[in-house]
């Protein structure tokens, strides 16, 4: 199984951008991390990594990696909260799709409690910072089993 970590606008410059939000971690830190983890507890389970500012992009490479054996976990970063055409997208597609966000959307601005693509996917991880990647994989892996 591949599990596809997806992330969009803006996310590029975590660790950089907004660090009382976001954390200090960059996505070039935290993803061997977890793929460290995912190694050492389902060592048959490859993760890939994907990011992007453009919301085409994330289509296409959500298109082009769809089908039996793939999951996504995806942080649509503010495209959670415009993007019709991710929405869509997830609505066409068989593998399933966790969504995650680092900061507690919920708790700050109201049009962060609105997710466009929420609809679609099979739940929502929000407030717990990177642990909620390792949440997000977990439930993904239980998933598939059931
Ligand atoms: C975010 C939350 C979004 O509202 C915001 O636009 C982001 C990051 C998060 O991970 O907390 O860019 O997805």
């Amino acid at each position: 199984m591949v599990i596809h970590i997806v992330h969009g606008s803006n996310l590029d410059r975590l660790g950089n951008r907004q660090l009382d939000i976001y954390g200090s971690h960059t996505l070039d830190d935290q993803v061997p991390i977890l793929k460290g983890w995912l190694d050492k507890h389902w060592p048959n389970v490859e993760l890939k990594s994907f990011q992007s500012n453009i919301e085409g992009e994330i289509i296409n490479y959500m298109h082009s990696n769809n089908g039996s054996g793939n999951a996504f976990l995806i942080n649509p970063g503010a495209f959670t909260h415009t993007s019709v055409a991710i929405s869509d997208s997830i609505a066409g597609l068989e593998s399933p799709v966790l969504e995650v966000h680092l900061s507690h959307t919920y708790a700050r601005e109201s049009y962060r409690r609105n997710s466009l693509l929420a609809a679609h996917t099979c739940g929502t991880i929000s407030g717990l910072g990177w642990i909620g990647y390792r949440l997000g994989i977990e439930a993904l892996l239980s998933l598939q089993k059931d």
